[in-house]
């Protein structure tokens, strides 16, 4: 199989799909793989380390989307992008369509086989590929919080951590899955006070037997979201119900209890947002304040840790790309395991019920669109 790497096209963003280590596992596979100049730049690995394991340097990108039968990304395809798929094309990437119709619509006239990282779905629920950019995105959130929480950038002058005699800052989780119980690790370690708010009990068993009882944990109602956020320094969303849009656990009520000067990071932004109202920012522009609230909303925060991401990301989906490149398409929709449960698009259908729900777009099984 011919195997696409472009350049990423999305605002402020660093990573690759596929590092060198991983082209190299490719190419002895009797792969041929086609990477975008300068893809693997901002990841800190410059063309000659993919040249070396045998890769081939195209210089523009519509080469690599129009010669490749399968491309794996790392965001989603970007506006200019959207006429490069094609048909009999794999597309292997993260593409959260639940708030994007006019993607979902491109992809469906491209007629492309669509499979979004983030609903790769195993056998227990799990999702695999999410996991390893949740895990980062998760580390980050606490120190933009600190940054953001100082004088300097507009914040209300406070240490997220903690110091004798002076109270902590206060972080509220909405969301204890990856992202929030890796905030809540890095926040808690350095003093500050963290609540994780979750729907799933077992979840909140878990986070706080495994912490001893560091991080307090709250059953997600209404009543209990706006308690917390009355006195929240950071309240950080990161609730998933995978394929779907992001409920909207924080409410523009609830924003209203919130003090002046506080911070709100809604991670899950990718989704659509957890937080009423929110809209996407940018690492260029991360924030903006309304009603004395900043928000957070940068739906690419791994991008800018480009090699951490990069190498975290390719180890988890390398696995799956060797499955789809050794296999093909047909191979992964027979399985019916984790690669078929993320396709969201299939020859000019919308073949993942969650996502065409969120949509209103009509759904089609994936067996069905394949027979
Ligand atoms: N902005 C970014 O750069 C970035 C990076 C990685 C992940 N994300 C996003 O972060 C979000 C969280 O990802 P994750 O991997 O932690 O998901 P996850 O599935 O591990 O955790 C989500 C948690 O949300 C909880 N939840 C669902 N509905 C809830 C509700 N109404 N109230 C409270 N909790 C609720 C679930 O029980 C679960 O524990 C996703 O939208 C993901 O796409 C964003």
């Amino acid at each position: 199989m011919i195997v696409g790497v472009p350049k990423e096209t999305k605002a402020e963003e660093y990573r690759v799909s596929l590092t060198p280590d991983k082209v190299d596992l490719l190419v002895k596979n009797g792969h041929r793989v086609l990477v975008e100049s300068h893809a693997g730049e901002g990841a800190g690995f410059p063309d000659r380390h993919f040249e070396a394991v045998g890769a081939v340097i195209e210089k523009e990108a519509a080469r690599v989307f129009d010669a490749s039968d399968m491309i794996v990304k790392v965001k989603e395809p970007q506006p200019l992008e959207y006429g490069f798929f094609h048909e009999d094309q794999i597309l292997f990437t993260y593409l959260h369509l639940a708030p994007q119709p006019e993607l979902t619509q491109s992809l469906l006239d491209s007629r492309v086989a669509a499979i979004a990282y983030e609903t790769v779905q195993s056998d227990d629920g799990e999702l695999p590929l999410l996991y390893p950019m949740s895990e980062i995105a998760g580390k980050l959130a606490p120190f933009v919080a600190a940054r953001l929480l100082q004088n300097i950038a507009g914040g209300p002058g406070k240490l997220l951590g903690r110091v004798p005699g002076a109270k902590p800052s206060n972080m509220v989780i909405v969301g204890g899955g990856t992202v929030g119980f890796n905030a809540s690790l890095v926040a808690q370690s350095v003093g500050a006070d963290v609540t994780i708010v979750d729907v799933n009990l077992e979840r909140l068993r878990y986070i706080s037997l495994i912490t001893h009882g560091a991080i307090d944990t709250v059953v997600s109602t209404p009543a209990n979201v706006a308690d917390l956020l009355s006195t929240a320094d950071v309240v950080v969303g990161a609730v998933l119900v995978p394929g779907a849009s992001a409920p909207k656990v924080v409410t523009r009520d609830m924003i209203g209890v919130m003090r002046e000067g506080s911070l709100i990071i809604d991670v899950a932004i990718d989704q659509g947002g957890s937080v009423e109202d929110i809209r996407p920012t940018s690492h260029k522009k991360p924030t903006y304040v309304e009603g004395g609230v900043t928000r957070y909303a940068v739906p690419n925060m791994p991008g800018i840790v480009g090699n951490t991401s990069s190498v975290s990301l390719s180890n988890a989906t390398y696995p799956y790309v060797l499955d789809l490149a050794n296999g093909g398409m047909e191979a992964c929709v027979q399985n019916g395991g984790p690669l078929s449960r993320g396709v969201n698009t299939y020859r000019g259908h919308v073949t993942h019920e969650a996502v065409a729900r969120a949509l209103g777009f009509d759904y089609v099984p994936l067996k069905e669109v394949s027979a």
